[in-house]
């Protein structure tokens, strides 16, 4: 399966943060905000992404993320002229999604939860079919929203209704099986203008192939569209990451425990980001003193001490 992160788009509700930056490179806490999505899409096993981002800010973040050797994984760049869509990703990445799978998330989207690795790797494998998520919110109108029927299942999806009678927002963070290309050709622009997710959602399930899984209660998921969300957001990883002594959403730390980079490879990371928390956090992982590591399989992980160079 392949990966997708959507970094595009003006992010004007954040003016002036985002005149001469992009959204998706401001902080969120300690970090670069794309490190969020970036690790949510390692999580789930996958080690092609491609980011996707404006003419401006595309080599921002290959000068940021480089072609993905310290992270184990393959990065690629790609520039949407204009934000036309969050399906027109389909249309760019064509040929690097080829005959595969793909999983895509939007750069500004942050979640968090027990089992969400676990989760990530389900719908990465879920073959032949499209998986999202719902989670319930207080402001359905905001977002895409999913309707159930009496027994659980998704029987409509509509983009920003007016009034919702669900509460149920679809997330920022799409897995399809090879289709999805054609869907994508498939669509028109809405009334404002986009090739909109939410249409490739619908022939999903208009073929009944669309499964929607529901980020409970114990899950946080965020978007980061306003600055009050931006903070918002932020204040919640300082909580997490204060409370318990970590880090979270470190890509490094992921390919680490993926044993996808080598415990040597982990420490020149480490030293490069020297005696920011960040980098002390990766030498504690290096050497096998961070005894609980989120999301990585389903039982805690205890520790990697092996060198295996
Ligand atoms: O956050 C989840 C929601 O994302 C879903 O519930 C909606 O169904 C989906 O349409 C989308 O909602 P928004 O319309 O609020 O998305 P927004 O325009 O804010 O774009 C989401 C991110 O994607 C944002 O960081 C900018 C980026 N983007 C957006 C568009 C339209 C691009 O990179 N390219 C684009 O063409």
């Amino acid at each position: 399966m392949k990966g997708i992160i959507l970094a595009g788009g003006s992010a004007t509700r954040l003016y002036p943060l985002t005149t001469v930056t992009s959204k998706q490179l401001l902080p969120l806490y300690d970090k670069p905000m794309i490190y969020y999505p970036l690790s949510m899409l390692m999580l789930a096993g996958i080690r092609e992404i491609l980011i996707i981002s404006t003419p401006g800010d595309a080599p921002k973040f290959e000068d940021l993320l480089g072609r993905g050797e310290n992270f184990g994984i393959k990065l690629t760049y790609a520039i949407q002229e204009e934000p036309k869509g969050l399906a027109q990703a389909f249309l760019i990445g064509e040929k690097f999604i080829g005959d595969d799978s793909v999983a895509m998330i939007l750069g500004d989207n942050l979640f968090y939860g027990n089992g969400l690795g676990h989760m990530l790797r389900v719908a990465a494998n879920n073959v032949g079919r499209a998986t999202i998520f719902g989670y319930y919110v207080d402001n359905p109108s905001d977002y895409g929203v999913v309707y159930f029927d009496r027994g659980g299942i998704p029987v409509s999806i509509e983009e920003k209704p007016k009034e919702s009678k669900s509460n149920y927002a679809v997330t920022g963070l799409y897995f399809y099986d090879n289709r999805v290309v054609d869907f994508a050709k498939q669509l028109t622009p809405s009334e404002r203008g986009e090739l909109e997710i939410t249409d490739i959602n619908r022939l999903y399930l208009q073929q009944g192939d669309l499964d929607v899984k529901l980020m409970g209660r114990g899950f946080a998921w965020m978007d980061t569209g306003t600055v009050d969300t931006l903070l918002g957001a932020a204040n919640f990883v300082k909580t997490v990451e204060q409370f318990q002594g970590i880090i979270i959403s470190a890509p490094e730390e992921i390919a680490y425990n993926m044993r996808w980079i080598s415990k040597r490879k982990l420490l020149e990371s480490a030293k490069k980001y020297g005696n920011s928390n960040y980098g002390k956090h990766l030498k504690r992982v290096a050497n096998g003193k961070i005894l609980y590591s989120e999301n990585i399989g389903e039982r805690p992980y205890w520790g990697r001490n092996d060198d295996d160079e």
